[in-house]
């Protein structure tokens, strides 16, 4: 009976951890990277993003996927969220919000690299 209680366990976190993974799968996978960082840390042209609440994260890329925001630069960004689904929009911000800004992640796209079990 323990076994069959500790699977389940592991089932179950396992799945809060794939929605994790899925997020950063979707940030590698939809370029977010190539402006804001691997880390989602940004530099001086691109916004910061790593460790902000994922109500904001989701809200500001429905703002952009709807055109509702306008400012000098948007433009850059709209087509980014507007490749994003409702739901690949929640798992992108629950990846982004969960990174913590003050770690120092070395800069190593090994790290990400996808393999053929993920996604799709
Ligand atoms: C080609 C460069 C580029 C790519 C790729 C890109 N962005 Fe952006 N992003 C920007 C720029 C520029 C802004 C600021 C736009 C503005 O001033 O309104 C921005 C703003 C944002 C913001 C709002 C930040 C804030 O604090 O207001 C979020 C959230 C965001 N991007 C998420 C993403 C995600 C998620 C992806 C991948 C799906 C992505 N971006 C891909 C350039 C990019």
């Amino acid at each position: 009976m323990k076994k069959i209680i500790l699977i389940c366990l592991t089932v179950t976190i396992g799945f809060s951890q794939t929605d994790n993974n899925n997020g950063k799968l979707i940030y590698m996978k939809n370029g977010c990277y190539g402006c804001h960082g691997v880390d989602a840390k940004g530099d001086k042209d691109y916004p910061s993003l790593a460790g902000k609440s994922k109500n904001y994260l989701i809200n500001k890329l429905k703002l952009y996927k709807n055109e509702r925001i306008n400012s000098n630069r948007s433009n850059i960004m709209k087509p980014f969220a507007k490749a994003l689904s409702s739901r690949e929009i929640e798992n992108l911000a629950e990846y982004i919000s969960n990174i913590n800004k003050k770690s120092k992640t070395p800069y190593y796209y090994h790290e990400y690299e996808v393999g053929d079990s993920a996604g799709s």
